[in-house]
């Protein structure tokens, strides 16, 4: 089976004075049309990283990465430049953290989408490029006529929504979304995630969609994948109530969420910080902070896991065996 993104044992190594640092180890993960993967996980866990790393953006002289990216069954390492250059944006694009500032605050948002289309069309008439701006400024709930304002004219939300055309602009398979609602207050975030979960159905697109707001995640992904110190933890289907179900990590997020409990909000945050990725230690890296661990976990490395959904976990590995003895699962 091919998937629209399929990553294996990614591993992203950042060049820095001091050496090489990690921080993106073996993550493998596939996404399938029509679905929305939400990536978790702490400041600094390795979510951009991952996004750049899939999208071929690292530079070498910056991070080393190993492992493999394919992109509708094309390998997105092996590729020349320019063949690079035509399935970036075409095939899978990619709405970075913060680039609603980073628009171009010279250039009108038409100037915006003309440059997109002509970057990878230059025989594209003016006529065409108006239409096909007018019909992505609709798409994301824009009236048309935004594309004569220059970005500084327009709310956060505003360019948000044209950030988010733009990436949709060359109608790729795979959209990247980095925090794309962060900065923005809850009622426009909703009608933004409201609009792309439309947009990702009528388009089939796979998304991955990356926030460090477990709330928000668990109301939009159709599979949560949740990293931690550069490592996938667990891959879930669903946030269920039986939390005895997920990763110890998972379930510190789930409590560090903030809930309505009568007319209080909880949070329980998570004690301690993650690791410093430059000395790791050998066994599980959520041990330091892990309520429930084990004396195992300390030196034994999380073993290596794939598929749609799974947990990378020594305590829940055990779990699992005794349930399957309690249940004389002959397996
Ligand atoms: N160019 C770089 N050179 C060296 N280290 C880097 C570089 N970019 C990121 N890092 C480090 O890699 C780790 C992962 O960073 P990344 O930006 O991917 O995290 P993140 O999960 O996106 O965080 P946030 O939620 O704050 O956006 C961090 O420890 C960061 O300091
Ligand atoms: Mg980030």
């Amino acid at each position: 089976m091919t998937y629209p993104l399929e990553l294996q044992q990614l591993r992203v190594f950042y060049r820095t004075r001091d050496g090489e640092v990690a921080a993106l180890r073996n993550v493998s993960l596939s996404i399938n049309a029509g679905e929305i993967v939400g990536l978790v996980g702490e400041s600094g866990s390795g979510k951009s990283t991952l996004g750049l790393a899939v999208m071929r953006l690292l530079k070498p002289s910056a991070a080393r990465v190993t492992g493999s990216v394919h992109v509708g069954g094309q390998d997105l390492y092996s590729l020349t430049d320019d063949a690079l250059r035509l399935t970036r944006w075409r095939h899978i694009a990619m709405v970075f953290q913060s680039s609603m500032n980073a628009l171009n605050p010279v250039l009108s948002v038409e100037s915006h989408f003309r440059d997109t289309f002509l970057a990878h069309d230059p025989t594209m008439r003016k006529s065409a490029i108006q239409t096909k701006t007018a019909e992505l400024l609709e798409l994301v709930r824009l009236n048309p006529a935004v594309a004569h304002n220059y970005p500084h004219e327009l709310s956060g939300g505003m360019r948000q929504r044209v950030v988010i055309a733009l990436a949709l602009a060359l109608n790729p398979s795979v959209l990247i979304l980095d925090e794309p609602t962060t900065a923005l207050d809850v009622v426009v975030q909703r009608a933004i995630l409201d609009q792309i979960r439309h947009i990702q159905q009528q388009r089939r697109l796979a998304v991955l969609f990356i926030t460090h707001d477990f709330m928000l995640v668990s109301s939009l992904a159709d599979r949560i994948a949740v990293l931690y110190a550069g490592e996938l933890m667990e891959v879930t289907a669903e946030v269920t109530g039986d939390t005895a179900l997920h990763h110890p990590y998972t379930k510190g997020l789930m409590r560090a969420a903030p809930r309505l409990l009568g007319t209080r909000v909880t949070i329980e945050s998570i004690p301690g910080e993650p690791p410093d990725m430059r000395t790791l230690p050998p066994g599980c890296p959520f041990y330091d902070r892990c309520s429930q661990r084990l004396p195992r976990c300390q030196k034994t490395p999380l073993p290596p896991r794939t598929g749609e959904t799974f947990i990378r976990c020594h305590l829940v590995d055990d779990s699992i065996t005794v349930h399957h003895d309690i249940g004389g699962d002959p397996s």
